[in-house]
């Protein structure tokens, strides 16, 4: 897995600033005001620090942003970049502070952040710490890790340990980018069950069901999916048991290593992005392992259903009927609509198996939601509105893009077969919305029930706030928030 970056947190000492190696990074109030440490600085490089902060290049700065001094004098730092940052900014924008001394490191050399009795300190070293992430497995040229980060602060003590907090969370996020930046022919579905499979070391139960299982059990659904390929279905069941005797919630994801479409073949052009296809299986295992390395007191199952929709001879074909384990009939009109017939029996397994308090399901389930709703939200969809609130406000919390779709009857309709008890796709008009009605046929009415559409929001071709271009891992903070906010004693 990509290690997070090593931060460390150290007495702050004026006196040692002079001699500090590698990059500096210092906080200015936008009203040019510096903290002690900060002025220091200001006076070794003969009052650079304090032009800049009354320049208008720094009025023109948004707050959270930097600006850069190279090779300045009475210093042995290579540059100091200074960070507009209120004295006492919200999460996110310290969050975002993190992020621009990230970018500004970016390389093999030390960054010292002079952050000395800032008070958002750890919320700084989280946004640092997400931002900095590179995934290089398959660059032959090693890339040079990342350089030391060390926080130099009034209180290391209880700074270090307020973003202890945090390390659970920033290794979570970075095990589901990994899961998504990893291509298809080596995150297979046997690749995949086998990381899962690791993380029993954390104190978490893993049980892997093979094909045998998945037919006893009559998942004809999600093994029609998985048919055409060469490499077998598999369903893994996380549990982690932090709670008392309560109900878990359920999380489900669904794993489509690569999605070819199956015999309703998907055009050339970009069809290798659907390599993240298995992105809501990545963030259910990402939420998992933050989960089991915080020790949370909650309890939690996460089920991911690992397919992998391939066109061969035995590959299912459009008109098929299958039977899921719900025991509904499905005439699959179009292979491609293949997510939803994976959600459906792991959806019903999930409610048959633990009886869940709730589900929240995670899917890049279609291009619909990219039409409606672009790269800054998911899709939400839900049975209940308690929960589905207490979601969006955990991901806005989190800076996590979440809008709520509607849901309803006259769209159901839309799902109506000739020969079956319904087919996969609805057509054309509200996309996200019929696959949301299919979903909810196999979620019982008394379940309280989410389902987040996150094909737009996985994988993003451009940086943005918490990370490099790539595997984003959305969803992985606001789920821990929300078991925070309501599943933890
Ligand atoms: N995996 C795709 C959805 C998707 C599209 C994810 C773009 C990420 C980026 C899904 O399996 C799919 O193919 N959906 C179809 C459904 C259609 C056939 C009803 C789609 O969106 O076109
Ligand atoms: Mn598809
Ligand atoms: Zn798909």
């Amino acid at each position: 897995m990509t290690t997070p970056a090593d931060i460390q947190f150290h007495q702050a000492e004026p006196g040692q600033i002079a001699t500090l190696d590698g990059k500096i990074s210092v906080l200015v109030a936008p009203d040019g005001a510096m903290d002690a440490l900060a002025r220091k600085l200001n006076t070794l490089s003969k009052g650079a620090l304090q032009r800049l902060a009354q320049s208008e290049s720094f009025e023109n700065l948004d707050e959270g942003e930097g600006r850069v001094l190279a090779f300045p004098a009475g210093l042995a730092a290579e540059a100091v970049q200074v960070v507009k940052l209120p004295k006492r900014p919200d999460v996110l924008l310290a969050r975002k502070a993190g992020a621009a001394m990230a970018r500004f490191q970016d390389g093999a050399c030390a960054l010292h952040v002079l952050a000395g009795n800032h008070r958002q300190a750890s919320e700084i070293s989280y946004g640092l710490a997400l931002t900095a992430y590179r995934f290089g497995a398959h660059k032959s040229a090693e890339t040079p890790p990342l350089g030391k980060v060390v926080f130099h602060v009034n209180h290391p003590e209880e700074t270090a340990a307020a973003a202890h907090g945090h390390a659970a969370l920033t290794e979570g996020v970075f095990f589901t980018r990994d899961l998504v930046n990893e291509p298809a022919n080596i995150l297979t579905t046997l690749d995949f069950a086998a990381r899962l499979a690791a993380m029993q070391e954390l104190g978490l139960e893993v049980t892997i069901l093979e094909e045998g299982d998945l037919d006893a059990l009559g998942m004809g659904a999600l093994l029609g999916v998985g048919q055409g390929s060469e490499a077998p279905s598999r369903v893994v069941v996380m549990e982690w048991k932090g709670g008392g005797d309560e109900a878990p919630l359920a999380l489900v994801g669904k794993g489509v290593v690569f999605d070819t479409g199956g015999i309703s073949i998907k055009p050339a052009g970009g069809m290798e992005e659907m390599t993240m296809d298995m992105g809501g299986a990545a963030v259910v295992s990402g939420v998992m392992r933050a989960l089991a390395l915080r020790r949370a007191r909650a309890n939690v199952v996460g089920v991911v259903g690992l397919v992998e929709n391939m066109p061969d001879g035995r590959a299912q074909r459009p008109g098929d009927v299958v039977k899921s384990m719900k025991g509904d009939t499905i005439e699959v009109i179009n292979t491609d609509a293949e997510g939803r017939l994976v959600l459906a029996d792991i959806l019903w397994y999930a409610q048959q198996k633990f009886a869940p308090a709730a589900i929240v399901d995670l899917a890049t389930l279609t291009g619909a939601i990219i039409v409606g709703l672009g790269h800054e939200n998911a899709g939400v969809f839900s049975n209940d509105d308690a929960l589905c609130a207490a979601f969006l406000k955990a991901a806005t919390a989190e800076g996590e893009g979440a809008w709520r779709m509607p849901m309803g009857a006259a769209y159901d309709k839309l799902l109506k077969s000739r020969i079956a008890d319904m087919q996969n796709v609805g057509g054309r008009p509200a996309g996200s919305i019929t696959a949301a009605q299919f979903l909810r046929r196999f979620v019982k009415d008394e379940t309280p029930w989410i389902h987040l559409d996150i094909a737009g929001v996985a994988l993003l071709k451009k940086d943005s706030d918490l990370a490099p271009k790539g595997a984003t891992g959305w969803g992985v903070r606001a789920l821990d928030r929300l078991i925070r906010d309501r599943f933890e004693s």
